[in-house]
């Protein structure tokens, strides 16, 4: 049935389930595959995309001369996949970034004595670096608005348009300005239009008009602030009246460790529970997508993770990081985003006064613990390595094939819980029946549970030759991404370690599904 619990390993639990589920009276769930939402739009290659904190980038991505291969292996995967991953240069450091044309490293920090970085500045080989990306790679060049100095803004623009032009997919004028000193903008919408449109309009003219039309706009996070400057504000506040804006970017986070109150909330428990991150979604998001949308305009999630402020140990440097990965892309694929830029940094002590997360004693960074990875060694985080995380990038880009497809929600079937949940299936081309269908069992399976654990059987009908692959850990707590595998290969170094292995569907068209485990079926 749904809930095995047997003293045998899991490996015997599931065969036993299937066996179960094959006998002609056992219940077991019907998965119907007809949308049970509106089909999304067709996704491009570019689905699956990157934020780096620019303070730490040459901790992610080396010098010129000597890239950090542990980072670029992972991008290699994606690249292998067909997913090419737009780089965002940017995160709450960009917003004290200078360029220094003769400076020699990519990115210096300038720190107090509690390691709150007041400026970041980089150097030529910033920029040069973007030549060590998969080829097709292209970038968000980001400009510092908070030092409210145009020169600034202008020269990083300037710098970046010089060195990388063909590379420079859009640009970004200032992180998060709801976070802002409240005085910049006295809380008033049309002042920050204003001086926004004067900034980009201005910086056009400098770069002759290779940014117009080329703009991310809006990047606010949805915390409630007296500054309002979502997509869903700045659009009809006439932000795109110069024709100045590409894409509007809005911030996700639904969780945070930036006080206490809210480090309690964020549990595995909360991440995990579909019918909330649903609700984050369609309450905080959708509304600024939907002003795009009516707009006729693209919208992203330019910068997301699970839990702002770097994380919280135990929940997020864990497998159900991966599961809520997978669970967070795949509801903004649905609602049309057109790319999803995953946070990558590390603490920052200027975030907050009462954060849970803080640098190393000795000063090194306090890597954020929702990173795909920890690119060096470090006091706080220990040796350079993949986290449980990495898995579920290759299941959203293998879900949605390197471009191309389109998805929509299925119901949850009658009997299972809906916070417990969710399930898509990918199309191609105009109609017709899915290629593939994903599934998460995001019921949370720790490892003091032992056998006791879980499974659902989901019958999805005969298809002959229909192949599946699983994104699996022991447990949802486990912190070791060499025990964490899609496709029964694993990543923790870089590489791909074991042979992949793929799965096919039972005679009946069932497929098992643990809990704490995500599947992606391939009808041929
Ligand atoms: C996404 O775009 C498609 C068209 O490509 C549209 O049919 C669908 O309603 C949109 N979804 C949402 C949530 O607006
Ligand atoms: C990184 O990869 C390059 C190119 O394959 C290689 O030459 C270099 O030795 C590698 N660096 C390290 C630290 O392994
Ligand atoms: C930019 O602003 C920050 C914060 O106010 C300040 O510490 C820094 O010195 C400024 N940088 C420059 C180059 O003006
Ligand atoms: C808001 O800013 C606009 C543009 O700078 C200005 O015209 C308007 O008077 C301001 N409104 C208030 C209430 O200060
Ligand atoms: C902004 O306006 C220009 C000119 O009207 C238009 O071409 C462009 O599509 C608009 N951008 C967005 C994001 O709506
Ligand atoms: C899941 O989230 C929903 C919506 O926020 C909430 O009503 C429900 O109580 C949560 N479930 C659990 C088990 O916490
Ligand atoms: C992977 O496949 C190869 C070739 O079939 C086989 O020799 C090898 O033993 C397999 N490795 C593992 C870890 O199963």
């Amino acid at each position: 049935m749904k809930y095995a619990t047997t003293a045998k390993a899991v490996s015997c639990v599931l065969a036993a389930l299937i066996a179960h589920a094959s006998a002609a009276d056992t219940p077991y769930y019907s998965l119907s595959t007809t949308p049970s939402g509106p089909v999304s739009q067709a996704h491009v290659p570019q689905f699956v995309s990157y934020s780096f904190e620019p303070a730490f980038w040459g901790e992610f991505f080396g010098e010129p001369s000597a890239p950090r291969n542990l980072t670029f292996a992972l991008l290699k995967h994606l690249h292998e996949r067909g997913a090419r991953p737009i780089i965002r240069a940017g995160g709450i450091t960009m917003d004290s970034m200078v360029f220094d044309a003769s400076q020699a490293l990519s990115a210096v920090r300038t720190e107090n004595a509690k390691g709150g970085i007041y400026r970041t500045t980089i150097g030529p080989a910033f920029y040069d670096s973007w030549d060590n990306f998969p080829a097709g790679t292209t970038f968000v060049s980001t400009l510092n608005f908070g030092n409210d100095s145009l020169a600034i803004a202008r020269g990083l623009a300037m710098a970046s348009h010089a060195r990388q032009a063909p590379k420079i997919a859009y640009y970004e004028l200032g992180n998060e300005p709801t976070n802002y000193p409240a005085g910049r903008w006295r809380q008033n919408t049309s002042a920050y239009v204003a001086q926004w449109r004067e900034f980009t309009g201005r910086i056009d003219a400098a770069v002759v008009g290779a940014s117009l039309g080329k703009w991310w706009a809006s990047s606010a996070t949805t915390d409630v602030t007296g500054l309002r400057v979502r997509p869903s504000d700045l659009i009809p506040a006439g932000i795109n009246s110069t024709g100045e804006v590409g894409q509007y970017s809005i911030h996700s986070y639904a969780f945070a460790t930036c006080d206490q109150a809210r480090a309690a909330r964020a549990t595995t428990a909360n991440l995990l529970n579909h019918t909330d991150l649903t609700r984050y979604a369609d309450v905080e998001i959708l509304p600024s997508a939907r002003a795009a949308m009516d707009a006729g305009a693209a919208w992203v999630v330019g910068e997301f993770n699970s839990i702002a402020c770097s994380g919280k140990p135990g929940v997020s440097d864990t497998f159900a990081q991966a599961l809520w990965a997978a669970a967070a892309s795949l509801l903004y694929a649905a609602r049309n985003a057109t790319s999803v830029h995953l946070h990558q940094g590390a603490t920052l002590a200027f975030q907050s006064d009462q954060q849970l997360n803080t640098p190393g004693d000795d000063g090194s960074p306090g890597f954020s613990s929702y990173a795909l990875l920890y690119p060096v060694a470090s006091s706080k985080r220990g040796p350079a390595r993949v986290l449980p995380v990495f898995v579920s990038q290759l299941l959203v880009a293998e879900a949605l094939g390197g471009g191309s497809a389109r998805i929509a929600a299925l119901a949850t079937p009658v009997g299972v819980k809906p916070s417990e949940f969710a399930a898509y299936a990918v199309f191609v081309g105009g109609s017709g029946a899915p290629v593939r269908l994903v599934v998460l069992n995001l019921r949370p399976y720790y490892a003091g549970q032992g056998a006791a654990v879980g499974a659902l059987v989901l019958d999805v009908g005969p298809h002959q030759g229909a192949t599946v692959k699983r994104m699996t850990a022991p447990s949802v707590d486990e912190k070791d991404a060499a025990k964490v595998t899609w496709a029964g290969q694993s990543f923790r170094d870089g590489d791909a370690v074991g042979n992949v292995t793929v799965e096919t569907l039972g005679p009946r068209g069932q497929v098992v599904v643990r809990d704490s485990e995500a599947v992606l079926v391939t009808f041929s």
